[in-house]
């Protein structure tokens, strides 16, 4: 099947990045990605400096492709009808309502795409899961699809998307592999055929895994648990190492030149954040309660409790280094985003820690060079709101934070520095200086 139109709903960090290079690998494609969100199109189609997405590299494929064969569009309906593939790149939260709230992915929005696919679809269509799903997703999906009315056939792939934030230009461009699962009949090989084609024009063959859809969906959510539980295992032994005089960083080292293990995610940090691990996780836990494996979901359950058992303990130490109670301190937050090289903060550890500080009195001076000044209150905002406080005391703590636009400014007069996200800036600057002024630098970074 020659593809020649390509809709992606979801313009966000998943949906913008793949499509741009899609486009830039494949130019006989017309790819349009849409959003609801009439916002953020706006801003794919305006100044290549304020992308909504910041990615190392990612704004000079935009600048290629834009306009070439790649659009911005809010016509959801209309690019749905013209395309012969279309990718689901929607988000797919925590429930926080209902049936499986505060574990089970919200599938809201994927439900949604499909009601609108069923709807705007005049012929045949191979509808991709590019988003994180649970398992038997797809299920779902075909039964508001089919149940469409009229005499459209849908194939429904599992495409889950594995590139990193900070890093996701490099990630789709020589990706570990890309896993492409589909139904074991004629047309389902035939779909799966179709988006290996699209791949193959930059992917070498022994890298794109074709397997059932159902191992697919689950791939993705395993990937992401093993990540992150060898982030909560290292984060684990820093507890340990910080009683015992152990060293975290030579641990590291140590553990990861065994070649079966590897060095990979195995940095002690502040906690994970990003808003893919946490949901994740408990995601699969959901499932494998819901699949009565008990045992399987607590052992999965532990990764996300010792990730919020590290940040705890990062914000209980700095409060009782500086005496318990904060009120007169004022301490420098350097960084705001989840991880280095990308704007996103959503599950970022320095909104938690932040939280905590601002509780203990601690007036703080934020500096990240690039997340707004705007996001970083709206942040802030949310926690305290999502914990029932008073707007009087969300106002007098908010009235204690201020937003620095370079790192000396926000370190300038302060009694205490919190290292929350490893940019490079922080780890070329001369930490000594401080130390030998008696000011603590609390940091996962070897300074
Ligand atoms: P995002 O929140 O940045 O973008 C999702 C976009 O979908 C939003 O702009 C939203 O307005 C739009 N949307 C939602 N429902 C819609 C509808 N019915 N019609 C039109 N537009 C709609 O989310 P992000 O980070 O791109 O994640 C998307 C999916 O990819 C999630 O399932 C996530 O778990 C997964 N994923 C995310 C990764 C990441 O690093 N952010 C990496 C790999 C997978």
């Amino acid at each position: 099947m020659q593809i020649k139109n390509i809709c992606c709903i979801g313009a966000g960090y998943v949906g913008g990045p793949t499509m741009a290079m899609i486009a830039l690998k494949c130019p006989d494609i017309k790819i349009t990605v849409v959003d609801h969100n009439s916002e953020r199109i706006d801003a794919w189609n305006g100044s290549l400096e304020n992308l909504p997405i910041y990615e190392p590299g990612l704004s000079d494929i935009v600048k290629e492709v834009r306009g070439e064969n790649l659009f911005f569009s809010n016509d959801v309906e209309t690019s749905i009808n013209l395309a012969e593939i279309i990718f689901m790149a929607v988000n797919t939260p925590t429930k926080t309502e209902g049936k499986g709230s505060g574990m089970a992915a919200d599938l809201s929005n994927i439900e949604a795409c499909a009601q609108t696919i069923a709807k705007a679809s005049k012929s045949d269509k191979i509808v991709v899961e590019k988003s994180t799903v649970p398992i038997r997703t797809a299920e779902k999906i075909k039964e508001i699809l089919d149940d469409n009315g009229n005499e459209v056939n849908f194939e429904i792939l599992s495409n889950p998307e594995f590139l990193a934030e900070g890093t996701a230009v490099k990630d789709l461009y020589e990706p570990d592999r890309v896993l492409i699962g589909g139904d074991e009949t004629e047309s389902g090989e035939k779909a799966v055929a179709a988006l290996v084609d699209i791949y193959s024009n930059w992917i070498p063959k022994d890298k794109i895994l074709t397997t059932n859809v159902w191992s697919s969906e689950l791939s993705k959510l395993a990937s992401n648990a093993m990540l992150a539980q060898r982030v909560s295992s290292i984060n684990s032994l820093s507890a340990l190492c910080e009683k015992t005089g152990a060293d975290i960083h030579e641990l590291s080292k140590a553990i990861g030149m065994d070649h079966r293990i590897g060095p990979h995610f195995l940095r002690a940090s502040v906690g994970f954040g990003g808003s893919c691990f946490k949901k994740d996780i408990l995601n699969l836990v959901y499932l494998c309660k819901y699949y009565g494996l008990n045992e399987v979901a607590e052992y999965w359950h532990q990764v996300v409790k010792i990730n919020d058992y590290q940040k705890k303990r990062f914000a209980q130490n700095i409060i009782d280094r500086l005496g318990g109670n904060l009120e007169g301190h004022k301490i420098a937050i350097l960084g705001w985003a989840f991880k280095t090289n990308t704007n996103d903060s959503r599950e970022s550890p320095a909104i938690y820690i932040s939280s905590k500080l601002l509780e203990k009195g601690a007036s703080l001076k934020i500096y990240d060079p690039m997340v707004s000044k705007d996001k970083i209150f709206q942040d802030l905002k949310e926690i305290k709101i999502s914990k029932g406080i008073s707007d009087n005391l969300i106002n007098k703590q908010l009235n204690q934070v201020s937003i620095f636009n370079n790192m000396e400014s926000s370190i300038q007069d302060s009694n205490g520095v919190a290292i929350l996200t490893e940019w490079d800036q922080f780890k070329k600057y001369n930490w000594k200086l401080l130390k030998q002024k008696n000011i603590p630098v609390f940091s996962h970074m070897s300074l």
